[in-house]
């Protein structure tokens, strides 16, 4: 049987990987949409005509991973295409922060997201694909955003070079890195600090986010940037020192 596993898939982006993914990789079979809330994830397979199986684990933790790694191994799928999607994220001072906060977006961002990919690998083979969902924050060190900044940035870098890594195996990897994309993420993530208004402007449309980052891992890119003004951000971050651009902006 032949696999799309989706993280994150009760909501945001996670959601639109689930509904677009069968137009990109069109061998797959069924879809294992993962994440803690089941209700969610139900709603999401309802918009679905291919079957899903709803899988609640919290991929932060060991018992969450276990279930996954136990799935797996019982029922051995050929898996397509692995979307990592789960994540989360806080804005604020790190001092405001208390240690479960800021180290749960360590737990989920970076460890989930490395053991998730870790655990599928067996079962990917020539032609499948990795997305994992990095975000522009990768692209620059952003005080008031420090640790989820931090955590995108080896979402990026384990991506970057995992992508070298499986080309030998012809299994792709991409980095999605989006700006502000219209989701439920900054229901959560205002708790300390608001969105600035002139990210607001830039808000993407996560459908749209979505479906360039599946044209672009199925199309073998390995980085995939929505929009003119976050590819001009990922531009000036590459030209001006980030020593600079910090100074200027904080
Ligand atoms: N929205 C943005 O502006 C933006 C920009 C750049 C990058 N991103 C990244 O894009 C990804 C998707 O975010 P989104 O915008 O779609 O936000 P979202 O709607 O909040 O989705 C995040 C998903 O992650 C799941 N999740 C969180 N913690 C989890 C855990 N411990 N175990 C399992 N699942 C967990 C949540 O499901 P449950 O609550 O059911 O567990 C939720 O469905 C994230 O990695 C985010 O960092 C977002």
């Amino acid at each position: 049987m032949k696999i799309a596993l989706i993280t994150g898939a009760g909501s945001g982006m996670g959601r639109c990987f689930a509904l677009y993914a069968k137009k990109f990789y069109r061998k797959i079979d069924m879809l294992w949409l993962i994440g803690r809330n089941e209700k969610k994830l139900k709603k999401t397979a309802a918009c679905i005509s291919m079957p899903c199986l709803c899988i609640s684990a919290d991929l932060s933790n060991d018992s969450g991973l276990e279930k996954i790694k136990n799935m797996l191994a019982k029922i051995s799928p050929e898996i397509v295409l692995l979307v990592n999607s789960a994540g989360s994220g806080l804005m604020g001072g790190f001092r405001q922060m208390t240690v479960c906060e800021s180290v749960s977006m360590c737990d989920i961002n970076c460890r989930g997201l490395t053991a998730m990919t870790s655990l599928c690998l067996p079962y990917m083979h020539k032609g499948a694909g990795i997305i994992n969902l990095a975000s522009a924050a990768a692209f620059l060190p952003q005080p008031y955003f420090s640790v989820y900044s931090a955590s995108k940035a080896y979402v990026y870098s384990f991506s970057r070079s995992l992508s070298r890594e499986l080309r030998k195996d012809g299994i792709r990897v991409c980095a999605v890195c989006p700006g502000c994309v219209d989701t439920g993420f900054f229901d959560g993530a205002q708790k300390y600090e608001k969105l600035k208004p002139y990210k607001k402007v830039f808000m993407a449309k996560d459908s749209k986010v979505v479906k360039k980052a599946l044209k672009d891992a199925a199309g073998g890119r390995g980085v995939s940037v929505y929009g003119i003004p976050m590819k001009l951000f990922y531009l000036l971050c590459k030209l001006i020192p980030s020593e600079l651009i910090l100074r200027i902006l904080w």
